[in-house]
């Protein structure tokens, strides 16, 4: 039942100023709205943030995987913290919403908490999580990743097109990469995580409904495919002597689509979202081609049935059309089921709010690394048109301040 009276209301002018700011410090020659991590505006942002934090009293501080904290203690001695975070990382030519304003929602909770002089029993952590997005490195949640101990060597060595070793991009954060895992957090480390984000599809908007109660996460497998042929003339080398990466790759691509389109026991997709053609001559037959792929679902099984069906795929385009296809896995995330007393409690909260629902997230998100230590739970609220990634991304600032009065009364409950 919606109840209008709650301590916690948050300012929604507040939150509208908050999310502006941070559309301000973004780079402005790049489509959209720009802010890829390891930049100069996730610094200026992160400045922004840590002075925010700090003004309203909360204890800042980086860890060593070079997530941003503010802690407000609690008044039991012992309890381990209930956490509330997302990221401030966008996609290229992204907009304003994803992630920042989980951000957003911790910041004015604890502001409201400070306002308020009330006293929770658990500490609570607001943290801004480092790079969720997919990294110029290959590899996404690397904060979050970091936090519960699931960046491996191999990951912290790897290189961005610049050069630059994540190590040292995460060094150059304020983080400690050789301290990660001593400092990482345990099962038991975190009582709960909590998550506010848009939805970053349709089904709130059609439902008109202002929340939703998440309950799973897909999985997500990303590979680098490299599919090697040899460069040659365009106008002299004759149709049956060439090698031509180019439509091996296309056949892929095509693959990938029709296998995800086949109807299984859970909704599984798939997308090539980067491809670079080289030498990229348009009187040059292409010599090489190199893809990401991903494939999402709730069902880990499923998604290693489809790229093993892709692979074999792969090798009968190698051995039809004489070219060399290898599929390099560049990092998994596991798929999560959000317990059903946690659902509960969230649901709650929401309901006291606005109308809700539950759905489950096609997005991956921070909450599924913080699954790996802690029980999590995650709201939404609606994204007009169902649009995300894009700079045409949005959400009201009256449905945002929705969100996060549920996250604050839903926090209330579990705290107490
Ligand atoms: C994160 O935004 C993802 O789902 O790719
Ligand atoms: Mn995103
Ligand atoms: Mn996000």
């Amino acid at each position: 039942m919606i109840t209008k009276d709650f301590q916690l209301k948050p300012n929604t002018a507040r939150i509208q100023n908050d999310i502006e700011t941070l559309a301000k410090l973004v780079d402005l020659t790049k489509p959209g709205w720009t802010r890829r991590p390891f930049t100069r505006w996730y610094e200026e942002s992160r400045e922004w943030l840590k002075n925010e934090m700090t003004k309203y009293g909360l204890e800042v501080s980086i860890d060593s995987a070079s997530n941003l904290i503010g802690r407000i203690p609690g008044k039991e001695e012992g309890l381990a913290p209930i956490m509330i975070g997302s990221h401030t990382d966008t996609v290229m030519g992204g907009g304003r919403f994803d992630g920042i304003i989980g951000v957003v929602a911790g910041l004015e909770i604890a502001r409201r908490i400070k306002e308020e002089n009330i006293q929770l029993r658990h500490p609570l952590e607001i943290v801004d999580f480092t790079a969720e997005e997919p990294s110029e490195f290959g590899i996404s949640t690397i904060g979050s990743r970091g936090m519960v101990n699931n960046l491996t060597d191999d990951m912290l060595q790897r290189k961005d097109p610049s050069g630059l070793i994540l190590k040292e991009g995460i060094r150059q954060m304020g983080g400690h990469p050789e301290r990660i895992r001593q400092q990482a957090r345990n099962e038991g480390d975190v009582a709960l995580y909590l998550e506010l984000h848009i939805e970053q599809g349709p089904v709130l908007e059609q439902n008109n409904k202002k929340l939703g109660v998440v309950t799973g996460i897909v999985g997500i497998q990303r590979y680098r495919v490299i599919v090697e042929g040899r460069p040659n003339h365009a106008g002299t080398t004759p149709m049956n002597m060439r090698l031509d990466a180019l439509p091996g790759a296309s056949e892929l691509i095509l693959a990938l689509e029709n296998i995800c389109n086949e109807t299984y026991s859970e909704q599984v997709v798939g997308t090539v979202g980067k491809l670079n053609v080289e030498p990229n001559g348009s009187n040059v037959i292409p010599g090489r081609v190199v893809f990401d792929l991903e494939i999402r679902s709730l069902e880990t099984e499923l998604m290693e049935q489809i790229m093993n069906r892709l692979i074999e795929r792969g090798q009968s385009i190698e051995s039809l059309r004489g070219l060399s296809i290898s599929f390099d896995c560049l990092s998994k995330s596991e798929p999560i089921r959000v317990n059903s007393r946690v659902i509960d409690t969230v649901k709650k909260g929401c309901e006291q709010t606005a109308e809700t629902i539950t759905l489950p997230s096609g997005a991956g998100h921070d909450a599924n690394q913080l699954a790996k230590i802690a029980p999590i739970g995650m709201i939404f609220v609606p994204s007009k048109d169902g649009r995300s990634h894009c700079p045409e991304e949005w959400t009201s600032y009256e449905d945002v301040a929705l969100g996060v009065e549920a996250l604050a009364r839903s926090l209330i409950l579990f705290d107490n």
